[in-house]
């Protein structure tokens, strides 16, 4: 079996009706997708095959042979996020972090189906069943809405150029 993951073009040696998700986290140590409930139930484990966000956990990889998958690394570099990834980590969408990947992957192809803004609603709809367990829902859908706007990079509360920053205290303030 083949997949392409995040670019690369990668051969699977685990058995036909091994879970995307172990293939991805054991076999690749693409470890992003994270092992929730595993039961289709919590969206962590949210990977794009081909474009379309898709349950690692509930998907045997041989059903996808072939295709392409995109996880949270194939999305931005840590210099250079993608505007999810901007949006979550500037609005502090993010606490433990635990559903995040499979939160951005998600928003990630919302955004790129719409193609344009995204409303409240429509970010409610794409992300339920996604669920955080820190309850960090309002930020969450805050920073997927700016992303869709391109309201990412500096903010209007972050201090102009020149200015001392703030002294930050570890730990999200969310
Ligand atoms: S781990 Fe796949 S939906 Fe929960
Ligand atoms: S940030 Fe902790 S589970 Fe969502």
């Amino acid at each position: 079996m083949k997949l392409t993951v995040n670019g690369i073009e990668q051969e699977i040696f685990s058995p036909p009706l091994t879970p995307l998700l172990h293939v991805l986290r054991d076999e690749l140590d693409v470890t992003s997708p994270k092992a929730g409930c595993q039961q289709g139930g919590c969206g962590t484990c949210t990977v794009l095959i081909d474009g379309e966000p898709r349950r690692s956990c509930l998907t045997a990889v041989a059903a996808v042979d072939g295709s392409e998958i995109t996880t949270l690394e194939g999305l931005g570099e840590p210099e250079q996020l993608s505007p999810v990834q901007a949006a979550f980590h500037e609005r502090y969408a993010a606490q433990c972090g635990f559903c995040t990947p499979g939160m951005v992957v998600a928003a990630t192809a919302l955004i790129e189906r719409k193609g344009g803004p995204v409303e409240r609603d429509e970010v409610l709809e794409a992300l339920g069943g996604h669920y955080c367990r820190c309850t960090g829902y309002v930020k969450i859908v805050d920073a997927v809405m700016a992303a869709s706007r391109g309201q990412t990079g500096a903010r209007e509360d972050e201090p102009e150029t020149g200015e001392e920053a703030p002294v930050m205290i570890p730990g999200s303030p969310a």
